[in-house]
Protein backbone atom coordinates (compact mmCIF):
# COMPACT_ATOMS: atom_id res chain seq x y z
CA UNK A 1 0.00 0.00 0.00
CA UNK A 2 2.87 2.51 1.02
CA UNK A 3 4.49 2.04 -2.12
CA UNK A 4 1.48 2.35 -4.18
CA UNK A 5 0.88 6.01 -2.01
CA UNK A 6 4.70 7.43 -3.07
CA UNK A 7 3.84 6.19 -6.41
CA UNK A 8 2.41 9.73 -7.04
CA UNK A 9 5.19 11.85 -5.97
CA UNK A 10 5.93 10.85 -9.36
CA UNK A 11 3.21 12.62 -10.83
CA UNK A 12 5.38 15.59 -9.49
CA UNK A 13 9.01 14.63 -10.14
CA UNK A 14 10.63 18.02 -9.89
CA UNK A 15 9.13 18.82 -6.60
CA UNK A 16 9.13 15.68 -5.16
CA UNK A 17 13.17 15.77 -6.04
CA UNK A 18 13.48 19.05 -4.64
CA UNK A 19 12.32 17.69 -1.31
CA UNK A 20 14.16 15.05 -1.11
CA UNK A 21 18.08 16.95 -2.33
CA UNK A 22 16.72 19.81 0.71
CA UNK A 23 16.24 16.67 3.36
CA UNK A 24 19.32 15.28 2.81
CA UNK A 25 21.26 18.40 2.74
CA UNK A 26 19.03 19.21 6.23
CA UNK A 27 20.10 16.05 7.67
CA UNK A 28 23.46 16.15 6.85
CA UNK A 29 24.06 19.00 9.01
CA UNK A 30 23.37 17.72 12.03
CA UNK A 31 26.99 16.33 12.03
CA UNK A 32 28.42 19.88 12.23
CA UNK A 33 27.39 19.96 16.44
CA UNK A 34 29.04 16.39 17.58
CA UNK A 35 31.96 17.25 15.24
CA UNK A 36 32.19 20.99 16.97
CA UNK A 37 32.19 19.75 19.96
CA UNK A 38 34.68 17.19 19.64
CA UNK A 39 36.94 19.56 18.35
CA UNK A 40 36.34 22.01 21.65
CA UNK A 41 37.15 19.27 23.84
CA UNK A 42 40.18 17.47 21.90
CA UNK A 43 42.00 19.97 19.81
CA UNK A 44 41.16 23.17 21.64
CA UNK A 45 41.05 22.21 25.06
CA UNK A 46 43.30 19.64 24.95
CA UNK A 47 46.02 21.27 22.54
CA UNK A 48 45.17 24.85 24.86
CA UNK A 49 44.50 27.07 21.26
CA UNK A 50 42.19 29.56 22.43
CA UNK A 51 42.67 31.58 19.00
CA UNK A 52 40.61 29.01 17.28
CA UNK A 53 37.89 28.68 19.43
CA UNK A 54 35.73 31.73 17.56
CA UNK A 55 36.54 30.18 13.81
CA UNK A 56 35.01 27.34 15.27
CA UNK A 57 31.99 28.51 16.78
CA UNK A 58 31.10 30.76 13.99
CA UNK A 59 31.31 27.44 11.88
CA UNK A 60 28.87 26.09 14.29
CA UNK A 61 26.51 29.00 14.36
CA UNK A 62 26.47 29.03 10.70
CA UNK A 63 25.41 25.78 9.90
CA UNK A 64 22.89 25.63 12.25
CA UNK A 65 21.52 28.66 10.75
CA UNK A 66 21.83 27.03 6.86
CA UNK A 67 20.08 23.61 8.72
CA UNK A 68 16.98 26.19 9.98
CA UNK A 69 16.94 28.23 6.80
CA UNK A 70 16.56 24.94 4.57
CA UNK A 71 14.46 23.41 7.16
CA UNK A 72 11.75 26.50 6.33
CA UNK A 73 12.23 26.23 2.92
CA UNK A 74 11.48 22.42 3.29
CA UNK A 75 8.31 22.78 5.17
CA UNK A 76 7.14 25.05 2.50
CA UNK A 77 8.10 22.91 -0.70
CA UNK A 78 6.42 20.45 0.87
CA UNK A 79 2.97 21.93 1.65
CA UNK A 80 2.55 23.08 -1.62
CA UNK A 81 3.73 19.22 -2.97
CA UNK A 82 0.92 18.40 -0.65
CA UNK A 83 -1.80 20.49 -1.71
CA UNK A 84 -0.77 19.34 -5.28
CA UNK A 85 -0.96 16.01 -4.38
CA UNK A 86 -4.61 16.16 -2.79
CA UNK A 87 -5.95 17.87 -4.86
CA UNK A 88 -4.90 15.77 -7.90
CA UNK A 89 -6.16 12.32 -6.11
CA UNK A 90 -9.34 14.81 -5.18
CA UNK A 91 -10.39 14.87 -8.34
CA UNK A 92 -9.47 11.58 -9.52
CA UNK A 93 -11.62 10.47 -6.58
CA UNK A 94 -14.41 12.51 -8.01
CA UNK A 95 -14.26 12.19 -11.26
CA UNK A 96 -13.77 8.48 -10.80
CA UNK A 97 -17.69 9.01 -8.51
CA UNK A 98 -19.10 10.47 -11.43
CA UNK A 99 -18.36 7.18 -13.66
CA UNK A 100 -19.64 4.60 -11.24
CA UNK A 101 -22.88 2.75 -11.85
CA UNK A 102 -25.68 4.41 -10.23
CA UNK A 103 -26.36 1.12 -8.38
CA UNK A 104 -23.20 1.74 -6.64
CA UNK A 105 -24.68 4.52 -5.43
CA UNK A 106 -27.58 2.70 -3.75
CA UNK A 107 -25.64 1.05 -1.63
CA UNK A 108 -22.94 3.94 -0.36
CA UNK A 109 -24.20 6.24 1.83
CA UNK A 110 -23.13 10.13 0.63
CA UNK A 111 -22.17 10.41 4.50
CA UNK A 112 -19.79 8.19 3.79
CA UNK A 113 -18.29 9.07 0.37
CA UNK A 114 -17.96 12.48 1.31
CA UNK A 115 -15.93 11.40 3.93
CA UNK A 116 -13.61 9.69 2.15
CA UNK A 117 -13.68 12.68 -0.60
CA UNK A 118 -12.84 15.25 2.37
CA UNK A 119 -11.27 13.48 4.79
CA UNK A 120 -9.43 10.05 3.86
CA UNK A 121 -7.61 11.83 1.12
CA UNK A 122 -5.35 14.43 3.04
CA UNK A 123 -5.17 11.97 5.36
CA UNK A 124 -3.36 9.55 2.59
CA UNK A 125 -1.34 12.74 0.98
CA UNK A 126 0.19 13.17 4.31
CA UNK A 127 2.31 9.50 4.43
CA UNK A 128 3.56 10.86 0.65
CA UNK A 129 4.90 14.13 2.18
CA UNK A 130 5.38 13.13 5.41
CA UNK A 131 7.03 9.97 4.00
CA UNK A 132 9.44 11.39 1.62
CA UNK A 133 10.44 14.39 4.58
CA UNK A 134 9.63 13.23 7.65
CA UNK A 135 10.61 9.49 7.31
CA UNK A 136 13.25 9.45 4.51
CA UNK A 137 15.05 11.92 6.21
CA UNK A 138 14.97 10.74 9.87
CA UNK A 139 16.70 7.07 8.27
CA UNK A 140 19.46 8.96 6.36
CA UNK A 141 20.02 11.06 10.04
CA UNK A 142 20.03 7.65 11.61
CA UNK A 143 22.57 6.46 8.62
CA UNK A 144 24.48 9.39 8.69
CA UNK A 145 25.12 9.87 12.59
CA UNK A 146 25.92 5.93 12.34
CA UNK A 147 28.55 6.27 10.18
CA UNK A 148 29.98 9.64 11.68
CA UNK A 149 29.97 6.95 15.23
CA UNK A 150 31.90 4.17 13.68
CA UNK A 151 34.30 6.24 11.91
CA UNK A 152 35.04 7.32 15.77
CA UNK A 153 34.57 4.28 17.55
CA UNK A 154 33.23 0.99 16.43
CA UNK A 155 33.36 -0.44 19.95
CA UNK A 156 31.12 2.40 20.98
CA UNK A 157 28.79 2.13 18.10
CA UNK A 158 27.72 -1.49 18.89
CA UNK A 159 27.01 -0.16 22.30
CA UNK A 160 24.84 2.48 21.08
CA UNK A 161 23.05 0.11 18.95
CA UNK A 162 22.16 -2.13 21.54
CA UNK A 163 18.34 -1.28 22.68
CA UNK A 164 17.27 -1.04 19.36
CA UNK A 165 16.20 -4.52 18.02
CA UNK A 166 14.06 -4.41 21.36
CA UNK A 167 12.60 -0.89 20.03
CA UNK A 168 12.08 -2.40 16.21
CA UNK A 169 10.18 -5.59 17.87
CA UNK A 170 7.93 -2.94 19.66
CA UNK A 171 7.58 -0.78 17.10
CA UNK A 172 6.89 -3.32 14.40
CA UNK A 173 4.21 -5.10 16.28
CA UNK A 174 2.36 -1.97 17.41
CA UNK A 175 2.61 -0.74 13.81
CA UNK A 176 0.79 -4.12 12.40
CA UNK A 177 -1.72 -4.10 15.72
CA UNK A 178 -2.84 -0.41 15.45
CA UNK A 179 -3.83 -0.35 12.11
CA UNK A 180 -7.31 -2.52 12.56
CA UNK A 181 -8.01 -0.11 15.34
CA UNK A 182 -6.93 2.48 13.04
CA UNK A 183 -9.65 1.49 10.34
CA UNK A 184 -12.28 1.19 13.38
CA UNK A 185 -11.52 4.25 14.15
CA UNK A 186 -11.91 6.26 10.61
CA UNK A 187 -15.04 3.90 9.81
CA UNK A 188 -16.86 5.27 12.72
CA UNK A 189 -16.09 9.01 11.46
CA UNK A 190 -17.45 8.24 8.77
CA UNK A 191 -20.34 6.80 10.21
CA UNK A 192 -20.70 9.46 11.96
CA UNK A 193 -20.71 11.55 9.09
CA UNK A 194 -23.63 9.56 7.60
CA UNK A 195 -25.33 9.82 10.05
CA UNK A 196 -25.34 13.88 10.44
CA UNK A 197 -25.94 13.83 6.68
CA UNK A 198 -29.11 11.82 6.86
CA UNK A 199 -29.83 13.66 9.65
CA UNK A 200 -29.67 17.26 8.21
CA UNK A 201 -31.25 15.63 4.73
CA UNK A 202 -34.57 15.06 6.76
CA UNK A 203 -34.32 17.57 9.48
CA UNK A 204 -37.81 18.74 8.32
CA UNK A 205 -39.34 15.17 9.19
CA UNK A 206 -37.30 14.86 12.42
CA UNK A 207 -38.97 18.11 13.63
CA UNK A 208 -42.19 17.25 12.16
CA UNK A 209 -42.13 14.11 14.30
CA UNK A 210 -40.29 15.51 17.23
CA UNK A 211 -37.97 13.01 17.48
CA UNK A 212 -34.97 15.03 18.07
CA UNK A 213 -34.52 13.32 21.42
CA UNK A 214 -33.91 10.24 19.70
CA UNK A 215 -31.88 11.56 16.81
CA UNK A 216 -30.12 13.47 19.47
CA UNK A 217 -29.69 9.99 20.99
CA UNK A 218 -28.11 8.22 17.65
CA UNK A 219 -25.93 11.12 17.14
CA UNK A 220 -24.85 10.66 20.59
CA UNK A 221 -24.18 6.87 20.33
CA UNK A 222 -22.76 7.22 16.81
CA UNK A 223 -20.01 10.38 18.47
CA UNK A 224 -19.36 8.05 21.71
CA UNK A 225 -18.12 5.51 18.92
CA UNK A 226 -15.69 7.80 17.26
CA UNK A 227 -14.40 8.73 20.80
CA UNK A 228 -14.43 5.08 21.64
CA UNK A 229 -12.47 3.62 18.79
CA UNK A 230 -10.04 6.78 18.69
CA UNK A 231 -9.51 6.16 22.81
CA UNK A 232 -8.47 2.03 22.16
CA UNK A 233 -5.78 3.54 19.83
CA UNK A 234 -4.37 6.13 21.80
CA UNK A 235 -4.36 3.46 24.95
CA UNK A 236 -1.68 1.17 23.05
CA UNK A 237 -0.13 4.42 22.32
CA UNK A 238 0.06 5.57 25.30
CA UNK A 239 2.06 2.04 26.78
CA UNK A 240 4.16 1.52 24.01
CA UNK A 241 5.90 5.02 23.37
CA UNK A 242 6.79 5.08 27.26
CA UNK A 243 8.41 1.88 26.86
CA UNK A 244 10.23 2.75 23.97
CA UNK A 245 11.80 5.35 25.07
CA UNK A 246 12.90 3.81 27.99
CA UNK A 247 14.88 1.31 26.69
CA UNK A 248 15.94 4.14 24.09
CA UNK A 249 17.08 6.21 26.96
CA UNK A 250 18.76 3.98 29.15
CA UNK A 251 21.01 3.42 26.32
CA UNK A 252 22.50 6.67 27.07
CA UNK A 253 23.57 5.68 30.47
CA UNK A 254 25.20 2.30 29.12
CA UNK A 255 26.95 4.43 26.31
CA UNK A 256 28.17 7.03 29.21
CA UNK A 257 29.33 3.93 31.17
CA UNK A 258 31.16 1.85 28.42
CA UNK A 259 32.64 5.17 27.08
CA UNK A 260 33.77 6.40 30.61
CA UNK A 261 35.34 2.48 31.06
CA UNK A 262 37.59 2.76 27.60
CA UNK A 263 38.59 6.86 28.19
CA UNK A 264 39.75 5.82 31.74
CA UNK A 265 41.80 3.06 29.76
CA UNK A 266 43.16 5.16 26.83
CA UNK A 267 41.08 3.35 24.13
CA UNK A 268 39.03 6.72 23.41
CA UNK A 269 39.50 10.23 23.99
CA UNK A 270 36.34 11.92 26.43
CA UNK A 271 36.04 13.78 23.10
CA UNK A 272 34.65 10.90 21.68
CA UNK A 273 32.46 10.33 24.31
CA UNK A 274 31.05 13.51 24.77
CA UNK A 275 30.68 13.79 20.91
CA UNK A 276 28.59 10.23 21.12
CA UNK A 277 26.34 11.87 23.74
CA UNK A 278 25.68 14.91 21.53
CA UNK A 279 25.14 12.85 18.31
CA UNK A 280 23.02 10.07 20.53
CA UNK A 281 20.54 13.10 20.61
CA UNK A 282 20.73 13.03 16.52
CA UNK A 283 20.82 9.69 16.47
CA UNK A 284 17.64 9.12 18.53
CA UNK A 285 15.76 12.04 17.50
CA UNK A 286 14.37 9.89 14.32
CA UNK A 287 13.48 7.26 16.70
CA UNK A 288 11.22 9.73 18.85
CA UNK A 289 9.66 10.57 15.83
CA UNK A 290 8.86 7.10 15.04
CA UNK A 291 5.41 7.62 17.03
CA UNK A 292 3.90 10.16 15.21
CA UNK A 293 5.48 8.61 11.96
CA UNK A 294 4.05 5.75 13.07
CA UNK A 295 0.37 7.10 13.58
CA UNK A 296 0.64 9.16 10.44
CA UNK A 297 1.44 5.87 8.03
CA UNK A 298 -1.37 3.96 9.89
CA UNK A 299 -4.12 6.43 9.51
CA UNK A 300 -2.43 7.00 6.28
CA UNK A 301 -2.59 3.18 5.28
CA UNK A 302 -6.50 3.03 6.01
CA UNK A 303 -7.54 5.81 4.58
CA UNK A 304 -5.26 5.15 1.20
CA UNK A 305 -7.11 1.44 1.35
CA UNK A 306 -10.76 3.50 1.08
CA UNK A 307 -9.53 5.49 -1.09
CA UNK A 308 -8.39 3.31 -3.62
CA UNK A 309 -10.90 1.39 -3.11
CA UNK A 310 -13.56 3.56 -4.85
CA UNK A 311 -10.78 4.30 -7.62
CA UNK A 312 -10.10 0.32 -8.13
CA UNK A 313 -13.70 -0.14 -9.16
CA UNK A 314 -14.86 -0.85 -12.64
CA UNK A 315 -16.10 2.66 -14.61
CA UNK A 316 -19.85 2.32 -15.76
CA UNK A 317 -19.50 0.13 -18.82
CA UNK A 318 -20.00 1.89 -22.32
CA UNK A 319 -19.92 5.16 -21.07
CA UNK A 320 -18.06 7.03 -23.74
CA UNK A 321 -17.52 3.75 -25.89
CA UNK A 322 -20.38 2.55 -28.03
CA UNK A 323 -21.75 3.31 -31.34
CA UNK A 324 -22.97 6.98 -31.71
CA UNK A 325 -25.49 6.98 -34.66
CA UNK A 326 -25.55 10.68 -36.48
CA UNK A 327 -29.30 10.24 -36.66
CA UNK A 328 -32.38 9.16 -34.73
CA UNK A 329 -35.98 7.53 -35.38
CA UNK A 330 -36.81 7.22 -31.72
CA UNK A 331 -38.23 3.74 -32.15
CA UNK A 332 -37.98 2.12 -28.54
CA UNK A 333 -38.15 -1.67 -28.38
CA UNK A 334 -38.17 -3.81 -25.26
CA UNK A 335 -37.40 -7.72 -25.84
CA UNK A 336 -37.87 -9.96 -23.03
CA UNK A 337 -36.76 -7.40 -20.31
CA UNK A 338 -36.40 -8.73 -16.93
CA UNK A 339 -35.15 -6.99 -14.26
CA UNK A 340 -34.12 -7.09 -10.41
CA UNK A 341 -32.77 -4.51 -8.05
CA UNK A 342 -32.21 -7.54 -5.56
CA UNK A 343 -32.12 -11.37 -5.64
CA UNK A 344 -35.75 -11.79 -4.60
CA UNK A 345 -37.73 -9.29 -5.73
CA UNK A 346 -38.56 -8.85 -9.52
CA UNK A 347 -39.04 -4.79 -10.48
CA UNK A 348 -39.69 -5.80 -14.03
CA UNK A 349 -40.19 -9.24 -15.48
CA UNK A 350 -40.50 -10.28 -19.57
CA UNK A 351 -41.58 -6.96 -20.71
CA UNK A 352 -41.74 -6.96 -24.56
CA UNK A 353 -42.98 -3.37 -26.32
CA UNK A 354 -42.39 -1.21 -28.79
CA UNK A 355 -42.64 2.41 -29.23
CA UNK A 356 -42.75 3.63 -32.54
CA UNK A 357 -40.68 6.77 -33.52
CA UNK A 358 -43.05 10.08 -32.36
CA UNK A 359 -45.45 7.60 -29.97
CA UNK A 360 -46.53 8.41 -27.02
CA UNK A 361 -46.58 5.52 -24.33
CA UNK A 362 -48.38 5.72 -21.10
CA UNK A 363 -47.11 3.50 -18.23
CA UNK A 364 -49.59 3.22 -15.66
CA UNK A 365 -49.87 0.83 -12.82
CA UNK A 366 -50.30 0.61 -8.95
CA UNK A 367 -46.99 2.29 -6.77
CA UNK A 368 -44.31 0.03 -6.57
CA UNK A 369 -45.43 -1.68 -9.98
CA UNK A 370 -41.74 -0.95 -11.59
CA UNK A 371 -43.21 2.09 -13.98
CA UNK A 372 -40.02 4.28 -12.57
CA UNK A 373 -37.89 1.23 -12.90
CA UNK A 374 -38.93 0.87 -16.76
CA UNK A 375 -37.29 4.69 -17.28
CA UNK A 376 -34.14 3.75 -15.50
CA UNK A 377 -33.37 0.95 -17.51
CA UNK A 378 -33.84 3.10 -20.72
CA UNK A 379 -31.59 5.72 -19.21
CA UNK A 380 -29.32 2.80 -18.24
CA UNK A 381 -28.88 3.61 -14.82
CA UNK A 382 -29.42 -0.04 -14.44
CA UNK A 383 -29.29 -2.93 -17.04
CA UNK A 384 -31.73 -5.30 -17.79
CA UNK A 385 -30.65 -8.73 -15.90
CA UNK A 386 -31.70 -10.67 -19.16
CA UNK A 387 -33.54 -9.69 -22.59
CA UNK A 388 -32.51 -6.35 -24.40
CA UNK A 389 -33.84 -3.05 -25.23
CA UNK A 390 -33.42 -1.22 -29.16
CA UNK A 391 -33.54 1.89 -30.07
CA UNK A 392 -33.66 1.77 -33.81
CA UNK A 393 -32.85 -1.62 -34.03
CA UNK A 394 -29.34 -1.21 -32.52
CA UNK A 395 -29.05 -2.50 -28.65
CA UNK A 396 -28.49 -0.22 -25.99
CA UNK A 397 -25.64 -2.03 -24.80
CA UNK A 398 -23.75 -1.02 -28.20
CA UNK A 399 -24.66 2.40 -27.94
CA UNK A 400 -22.58 4.97 -25.55
CA UNK A 401 -24.38 5.87 -22.85
CA UNK A 402 -23.53 9.45 -23.12
CA UNK A 403 -24.70 9.57 -26.30
CA UNK A 404 -27.65 7.88 -25.84
CA UNK A 405 -28.43 10.12 -22.06
CA UNK A 406 -28.10 12.99 -24.43
CA UNK A 407 -31.06 11.93 -26.70
CA UNK A 408 -33.32 11.95 -23.81
CA UNK A 409 -34.69 14.73 -21.77
CA UNK A 410 -35.55 12.87 -18.25
CA UNK A 411 -38.21 14.48 -15.76
CA UNK A 412 -37.20 12.24 -12.76
CA UNK A 413 -40.23 11.92 -10.20
CA UNK A 414 -38.45 13.76 -7.47
CA UNK A 415 -37.73 17.10 -9.23
CA UNK A 416 -34.53 17.41 -8.16
CA UNK A 417 -32.90 20.95 -8.51
CA UNK A 418 -29.71 21.73 -7.36
CA UNK A 419 -28.21 24.63 -4.42
CA UNK A 420 -27.44 26.51 -7.02
CA UNK A 421 -29.22 29.41 -9.54
CA UNK A 422 -32.24 28.70 -11.42
CA UNK A 423 -29.99 29.76 -14.78
CA UNK A 424 -27.60 27.36 -13.72
CA UNK A 425 -30.24 24.65 -12.91
CA UNK A 426 -31.39 24.53 -16.40
CA UNK A 427 -28.74 25.23 -18.25
CA UNK A 428 -27.74 21.91 -17.27
CA UNK A 429 -29.87 20.60 -20.12
CA UNK A 430 -28.23 23.20 -22.59
CA UNK A 431 -24.89 24.74 -21.37
CA UNK A 432 -25.13 27.36 -24.11
CA UNK A 433 -28.69 28.39 -23.46
CA UNK A 434 -29.60 31.84 -23.73
CA UNK A 435 -31.74 33.72 -22.01
CA UNK A 436 -34.41 33.82 -24.07
CA UNK A 437 -34.70 30.50 -24.96
CA UNK A 438 -34.82 29.49 -21.23
CA UNK A 439 -37.58 32.25 -21.02
CA UNK A 440 -39.22 30.36 -23.90
CA UNK A 441 -39.21 27.24 -21.89
CA UNK A 442 -40.00 28.80 -18.84
CA UNK A 443 -42.93 29.94 -20.76
CA UNK A 444 -44.20 26.49 -22.39
CA UNK A 445 -43.22 24.65 -18.53
CA UNK A 446 -45.80 27.65 -17.39
CA UNK A 447 -43.17 28.81 -15.07
CA UNK A 448 -42.35 32.02 -16.41
CA UNK A 449 -44.82 33.93 -14.48
CA UNK A 450 -43.89 32.32 -10.71
CA UNK A 451 -39.90 32.93 -11.61
CA UNK A 452 -40.63 36.62 -13.15
CA UNK A 453 -42.04 37.41 -10.04
CA UNK A 454 -39.28 35.92 -7.94
CA UNK A 455 -37.15 39.50 -6.90
CA UNK A 456 -33.89 38.03 -8.39
CA UNK A 457 -35.59 35.85 -11.03
CA UNK A 458 -33.23 33.70 -12.88
CA UNK A 459 -30.50 34.08 -10.24
CA UNK A 460 -32.71 32.79 -7.25
CA UNK A 461 -30.91 30.01 -5.55
CA UNK A 462 -32.78 26.81 -5.55
CA UNK A 463 -31.68 25.74 -2.11
CA UNK A 464 -30.71 21.91 -1.02
CA UNK A 465 -32.33 19.76 -3.27
CA UNK A 466 -34.71 23.06 -4.40
CA UNK A 467 -35.99 23.26 -1.19
CA UNK A 468 -36.88 26.76 -1.92
CA UNK A 469 -39.45 26.14 -4.45
CA UNK A 470 -42.81 23.91 -4.23
CA UNK A 471 -43.35 20.52 -5.47
CA UNK A 472 -45.66 22.40 -8.06
CA UNK A 473 -42.87 24.91 -8.72
CA UNK A 474 -39.90 22.65 -9.06
CA UNK A 475 -42.25 19.92 -11.20
CA UNK A 476 -42.49 23.07 -14.19
CA UNK A 477 -39.27 24.00 -13.78
CA UNK A 478 -38.08 20.63 -14.57
CA UNK A 479 -40.30 19.97 -17.03
CA UNK A 480 -38.68 23.51 -18.23
CA UNK A 481 -35.15 21.82 -18.11
CA UNK A 482 -36.04 19.05 -20.24
CA UNK A 483 -38.18 21.13 -23.03
CA UNK A 484 -34.80 23.33 -22.91
CA UNK A 485 -33.22 20.51 -24.23
CA UNK A 486 -35.47 19.65 -26.88
CA UNK A 487 -34.47 15.95 -27.14
CA UNK A 488 -35.97 13.10 -29.48
CA UNK A 489 -36.41 10.86 -26.75
CA UNK A 490 -38.67 12.65 -23.23
CA UNK A 491 -38.83 10.12 -20.40
CA UNK A 492 -41.50 11.90 -18.25
CA UNK A 493 -41.48 10.14 -14.51
CA UNK A 494 -44.82 11.91 -12.69
CA UNK A 495 -44.31 14.98 -14.37
CA UNK A 496 -47.71 16.51 -13.52
CA UNK A 497 -48.31 14.77 -10.30
CA UNK A 498 -47.72 18.04 -8.10
CA UNK A 499 -49.91 20.37 -10.17
CA UNK A 500 -53.29 21.45 -9.57
CA UNK A 501 -55.56 20.87 -12.31
CA UNK A 502 -55.73 24.43 -13.94
CA UNK A 503 -51.99 24.46 -14.03
CA UNK A 504 -51.54 21.03 -15.49
CA UNK A 505 -53.81 21.57 -18.56
CA UNK A 506 -51.82 24.52 -19.32
CA UNK A 507 -48.40 22.54 -18.69
CA UNK A 508 -50.01 19.63 -20.56
CA UNK A 509 -50.45 21.36 -23.32
CA UNK A 510 -46.82 22.47 -23.32
CA UNK A 511 -45.87 18.34 -22.84
CA UNK A 512 -48.11 17.49 -26.14
CA UNK A 513 -46.59 20.40 -28.49
CA UNK A 514 -43.22 18.88 -26.66
CA UNK A 515 -44.16 15.31 -27.15
CA UNK A 516 -45.51 15.83 -31.05
CA UNK A 517 -42.92 14.48 -33.04
CA UNK A 518 -40.72 12.16 -30.58
CA UNK A 519 -41.00 9.33 -28.86
CA UNK A 520 -42.20 10.05 -25.56
CA UNK A 521 -42.45 7.76 -21.98
CA UNK A 522 -45.22 8.96 -19.75
CA UNK A 523 -45.78 7.28 -16.50
CA UNK A 524 -48.69 9.72 -14.69
CA UNK A 525 -50.96 7.98 -11.64
CA UNK A 526 -53.39 10.96 -12.59
CA UNK A 527 -54.83 8.69 -15.70
CA UNK A 528 -56.30 11.93 -16.71
CA UNK A 529 -52.84 12.98 -18.16
CA UNK A 530 -52.71 9.97 -20.49
CA UNK A 531 -55.57 9.38 -21.97
CA UNK A 532 -54.16 10.59 -25.12
CA UNK A 533 -51.38 8.37 -25.48
CA UNK A 534 -51.06 6.10 -28.50
CA UNK A 535 -50.09 3.19 -26.11
CA UNK A 536 -51.09 2.81 -22.70
CA UNK A 537 -49.16 0.05 -21.15
CA UNK A 538 -50.38 -1.22 -17.59
CA UNK A 539 -47.65 -2.54 -14.53
CA UNK A 540 -48.82 -4.68 -12.15
CA UNK A 541 -45.79 -6.01 -10.19
CA UNK A 542 -43.49 -6.10 -12.67
CA UNK A 543 -45.27 -7.68 -15.22
CA UNK A 544 -47.02 -6.22 -18.69
CA UNK A 545 -50.86 -7.08 -17.71
CA UNK A 546 -53.08 -4.97 -20.18
CA UNK A 547 -51.54 -2.68 -23.34
CA UNK A 548 -53.70 -0.62 -25.86
CA UNK A 549 -55.77 2.24 -26.42
CA UNK A 550 -57.49 4.53 -23.40
CA UNK A 551 -60.83 3.78 -24.99
CA UNK A 552 -59.92 0.02 -25.56
CA UNK A 553 -58.33 -0.71 -22.39
CA UNK A 554 -61.65 0.77 -20.85
CA UNK A 555 -63.74 -1.05 -22.80
CA UNK A 556 -61.43 -4.04 -21.76
CA UNK A 557 -62.90 -3.48 -18.15
CA UNK A 558 -59.55 -4.69 -16.56
CA UNK A 559 -56.81 -3.42 -14.71
CA UNK A 560 -56.70 -0.23 -16.11
CA UNK A 561 -60.55 0.28 -16.24
CA UNK A 562 -60.49 -0.43 -12.10
CA UNK A 563 -57.72 2.49 -12.09
CA UNK A 564 -59.69 4.83 -14.04
CA UNK A 565 -62.56 4.32 -11.74
CA UNK A 566 -60.36 4.91 -8.90
CA UNK A 567 -58.65 8.02 -10.18
CA UNK A 568 -62.32 9.07 -10.64
CA UNK A 569 -63.57 8.71 -7.89
CA UNK A 570 -60.74 10.21 -5.30
CA UNK A 571 -59.43 12.77 -8.15
CA UNK A 572 -61.19 16.53 -8.42
CA UNK A 573 -60.83 15.96 -11.86
CA UNK A 574 -63.85 16.14 -13.46
CA UNK A 575 -62.91 15.57 -16.79
CA UNK A 576 -65.31 13.13 -18.42
CA UNK A 577 -63.81 9.72 -19.15
CA UNK A 578 -65.78 7.59 -21.80
N1 LIG B 1 -32.89 1.52 -5.98
C1 LIG B 1 -33.68 0.50 -5.64
N2 LIG B 1 -33.15 -0.54 -4.95
C2 LIG B 1 -33.93 -1.60 -4.62
N3 LIG B 1 -35.23 -1.72 -4.92
C3 LIG B 1 -35.80 -0.71 -5.60
C4 LIG B 1 -35.06 0.45 -5.99
N4 LIG B 1 -35.89 1.28 -6.64
C5 LIG B 1 -37.10 0.67 -6.66
N5 LIG B 1 -37.06 -0.53 -6.04
C6 LIG B 1 -38.17 -1.49 -5.92
O1 LIG B 1 -38.56 -1.88 -7.21
C7 LIG B 1 -39.97 -1.94 -7.33
C8 LIG B 1 -40.45 -1.04 -8.47
O2 LIG B 1 -40.15 0.31 -8.14
P1 LIG B 1 -40.49 1.52 -9.09
O3 LIG B 1 -39.84 2.71 -8.55
O4 LIG B 1 -40.18 1.16 -10.49
O5 LIG B 1 -42.08 1.62 -8.92
P2 LIG B 1 -43.07 2.67 -9.57
O6 LIG B 1 -44.02 1.88 -10.39
O7 LIG B 1 -42.33 3.76 -10.24
O8 LIG B 1 -43.83 3.22 -8.28
P3 LIG B 1 -44.38 4.70 -7.99
O9 LIG B 1 -45.66 4.82 -8.74
O10 LIG B 1 -44.61 4.68 -6.53
O11 LIG B 1 -43.34 5.66 -8.41
C9 LIG B 1 -40.51 -1.52 -5.98
O12 LIG B 1 -40.88 -2.69 -5.30
C10 LIG B 1 -39.37 -0.85 -5.28
O13 LIG B 1 -39.40 -1.12 -3.90
MG1 LIG C 1 -41.99 5.71 -9.79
Amino acid sequence: MIPRILRHTLRFPGRSLLSLVMAVICTSLVLVLPGITMRFIDVIIAQNRPDLILPTAGIGVAAILARQLLFSLRTFFNNILELKLTHLIRLELYSKLQRLPVKWFDVNSSGEIMSRVADDVPTMDRVIVEGIDQAFAAILQFLIVIGYMVWFSWRLTLVVLLPLPFIAAITWWWSRHSEKKWRASSEASSALNALLHDHLSGIRQIKAYTVEPEALHDFGQASLQVGEKHLTVMRGQAVVWPAVSFIAESGIILMVAFGAWWALHGQISPGVVISFLVAWGFLFDPISRINPLSQTFSKGVVAAKRVFAILDMPDESHLTEGLRPSTIQGEIRFEDVSFHYSEDSPAVSHLNLTARPGQTIALVGATGAGKSTVLNLLTRFYEPTSGRILLDGVPLEDLSKEWLRDQMGYVTQDNFLFNASLRENLKLAKSDATDEQIWSALQSANAADFVRALPEGLDTVAGERGIRFSGGEKQRLSIARALLKNPPLLLLDEATSALDNQTERMVQQALENLRSDRTCFVIAHRLSTVQKAHLICVLDQGKLVEQGTHQQLFAQGGVYRKLSEATLTTSTTKEPIP
